[in-house]
């Protein structure tokens, strides 16, 4: 199935103005591509939720720091595009480099607070570039809701905050993140695991659910279950990046259980693939 595909802001703001025009309500689904199920979750959710969808692939440069796997990120715009289509999706936004950065570009968006923790400190500028990124496909867009997953709640709950902050006028909505059968969560950094590595990939979600629930059970400190989640997943990964109980939603550190909403975050290297996750506590 063929679907339409806009290169330019230009193109893409001419036809969410005429839907609009139409009293339609768009949605919006920011991607980077290497679409699996849980970007078409996405897709459907802004579906049900919206009367056009407009899914965009843009492998934002800036939002990779050194060493990290920018050449190497999948690059399948005829597949990804052919699923969104089948998934009922109304169109595909895919802008070049240069038209996301022009020459001169040098504005930057920083959201203080939410990231000088988790992937704001494992991953030195990784939320500035999703954050300066994803505050142009809003403006571009002009959408009435913008659909993320919750896989990765740090950058959701920033996405939230430069919305507010900025006085964009589109909604920011998360949806539940999709798993395989063992519960490990959908990435597209999945595909750079081998069958071994893919076994100990499977055990972080365990080993969230695991803390989680001990911490919801009450009669265990926080910070030992933290501490015996890390040395749980040492046991299999080749690197921890951190394991940490925090506010679900100012993501600030928990170290007693104490009525609020809190989430156990995680990032953890095997093999070539860095993978995040998170499980809600109560
Ligand atoms: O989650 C992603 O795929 C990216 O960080 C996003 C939101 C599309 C920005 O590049």
């Amino acid at each position: 199935m063929v679907i339409q595909t806009f290169r330019t802001v230009r193109d893409m703001r001419a036809q969410v103005t005429a839907w609009k025009a139409d009293g339609l309500r768009v949605g919006l689904v920011p991607t980077m591509g290497g679409l699996h199920a849980g970007h078409i979750a996405l897709v459907q959710s802004a579906l049900a939720q919206t009367d056009r969808v407009i899914t965009t692939i843009f492998v934002n440069p800036t939002q990779f720091g050194a060493g990290e796997d920018l050449d190497s990120y999948p690059q399948t715009e005829t597949e990804d595009s052919a699923k969104v289509a089948d998934a009922g999706g109304h169109a595909m936004f895919i802008p070049s480099a240069s038209e996301m950065y022009p020459s001169g570009f040098s504005t930057r968006v920083v959201v203080d607070g939410l990231t000088d923790c988790l992937c704001g400190v494992t991953r030195p500028g990784h939320m500035d570039g999703v954050s300066q990124v994803v505050t142009k496909l809003l403006n571009q867009a002009h959408a009435d809701v913008a659909f993320f997953g919750e896989k990765d709640w740090q950058q959701l709950a920033v996405i939230k905050r430069l919305a507010r902050d900025l006085d964009i006028d589109t909604e920011i909505r998360g949806v539940p993140t999709v798993r395989d059968d063992y519960g490990l969560a959908l990435s597209s950094r999945n595909g750079y695991l081998n069958a071994e590595e893919i076994e100990i990939a499977r055990k972080l979600n365990v080993v969230l659910k695991k803390a989680a629930y001990d911490i919801a059970a009450g009669g265990f400190a926080i910070d030992e279950c933290m501490k015996a989640a890390k040395a749980l997943m040492k046991a299999g990964f080749d690197k921890v990046d951190y394991v940490e109980c925090r506010d679900a939603e100012t993501l600030e550190l928990i170290d007693k259980a104490d009525g609020r909403s809190c989430r156990i975050f995680a990032a953890a290297h095997v093999g070539r693939a860095r993978l995040i996750d998170n499980h809600q506590v109560n």
